[in-house]
């Protein structure tokens, strides 16, 4: 059996050093706002190029503390609308509507899945006040573009960057014409996942968020804390929402690999892109072999057809895990149905129709990944 992404696997490969550094603090009896913690907000900091980085208890609420703090700062007022890409996972729409704000839903590029910016730029009204480009599948959206547009329109750039730790954007931004930049460090704040399952995860919950705007960190870190600036001293409503000491850890120890397990998903999604015979199985794919570099850390590998659950029936029959991302978009779920479901948001529909993602875990072997090659191109 291949599985879509076997976690145990994973963590066994960062033994003995792993076990170690929790056992140390679990026999340290500190588990909150110590020293692990904040070490790995300075290295994570330091990794994405920003001054500041905030632990969270998750990635939902990193984005909701963003927009949470840019209230408190009076940049956004109850009711304000923000730009969010329709086809994601339902947090961003979540975190928005759950900060006072309205989100509003724009279509993505059919070629990339990430944020159409000429379509965001319709959806502008004197109401705006941020755009919050998704990375999805661990591709960096086309920042020149957002920031041009934000930048005509006065909006705060807000990153998802839940699915592409690591990602390094290939053109350059403005004011920061000299060098690379990672996800995290495109915008005025970001937002990261660190569940387990993503390209860096925790053994359990945990999110951060980047910026290099000091107020707003100060605001975020005292709102993640009941909104206190010193014990028992409460300036905001805050939440409770904090990265503990173990998963502090377990992160430090993985983010000294990241970089070089980004790399091996690129070479496995190369192996996809030149090998699966996309013509005879009738595939089509958002990844050419121009787009394999450092922006994208290919969180997922998708690949699209309208017989998407046959081909997953199939390759499940040959005992290859796959899973889709996501089976039904934001508008058209339950909780957002009233509100959102007549919109039509046909390319996103499309997408979600159609997605199908393969095994791209890092540590796949070549052997395992022309095993799934092959039993693609049989899918006729
Ligand atoms: C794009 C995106 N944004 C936000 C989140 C929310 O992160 P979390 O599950 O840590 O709350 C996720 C993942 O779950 C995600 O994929």
């Amino acid at each position: 059996m291949i599985k879509y992404l076997e976690l145990q696997r994973i963590n066994a490969s960062f033994e003995p050093e792993l076990s170690a550094a929790l056992l140390r603090v679990l026999h340290s009896g500190w588990y909150l706002y110590g020293e692990a913690t904040e070490r790995f907000e300075q290295e994570f900091a330091h990794f994405c190029g920003t001054p500041h980085c905030i632990g969270t208890g998750n990635g939902l609420d990193a984005l909701t503390l963003i927009l949470l703090a840019y209230r408190e700062l009076g940049v956004m007022h109850e009711g304000d609308e923000v730009i969010v890409p329709a086809n994601t996972y339902i947090a961003v729409m979540l975190s928005v509507l759950r900060a006072g704000l309205k989100p509003v839903l724009c279509e993505p590029s059919p070629d990339t899945c990430n944020i159409d910016t000429d379509r965001a730029a319709a959806l502008i009204t004197p109401h705006t006040r941020a755009i919050v480009p998704v990375h999805l599948y661990g591709r960096l959206a086309d920042m020149q573009d957002v920031h041009h547009l934000a930048a005509r329109h006065g909006l705060k750039v807000i990153e998802d960057a839940a699915q592409a730790h690591g990602a390094i954007y290939e053109k350059r931004l403005p004011g920061k014409e000299n060098q690379p930049l990672r996800a995290g460090n495109l915008s005025d704040a970001a937002a990261f996942s660190f569940y387990p399952a993503k390209n860096l995860g925790a053994l359990g919950d945990g999110g951060a968020v980047t910026t290099h705007d000091a107020a707003l960190a100060t605001i975020v870190r005292s709102i993640a804390n009941y909104g206190s600036t010193e014990k028992y001293v409460h300036r905001y409503q805050g939440v409770n929402s904090r990265l503990d000491e173990l998963q502090a850890t377990a992160l430090s120890v993985k983010l000294s690999r990241l970089d070089r397990d980004n790399a091996r998903r690129r070479e496995i999604a190369r192996l996809y892109q030149e090998n699966i015979h996309w013509e005879s199985t009738a595939l089509r794919s958002i990844i050419n072999a121009g787009d394999i570099n450092e922006s994208n850390v290919f969180h997922v590998f998708p690949v699209f057809s309208p017989r998407r659950d046959e081909l997953q029936r199939h390759l499940a029959a040959h005992d290859i895990q796959t899973q889709v991302h996501y089976p039904i978009p934001p508008h058209r779920q339950e909780a957002l149905k009233q509100e959102y479901g007549i919109q039509q948001l046909p390319i996103t529909e499309r997408i979600h129709n159609e997605e199908l993602s393969l095994p791209i875990s890092p540590l796949l072997t070549n052997e395992e990944v022309g095993q799934i090659i092959d039993c693609i191109n049989a899918f006729g």
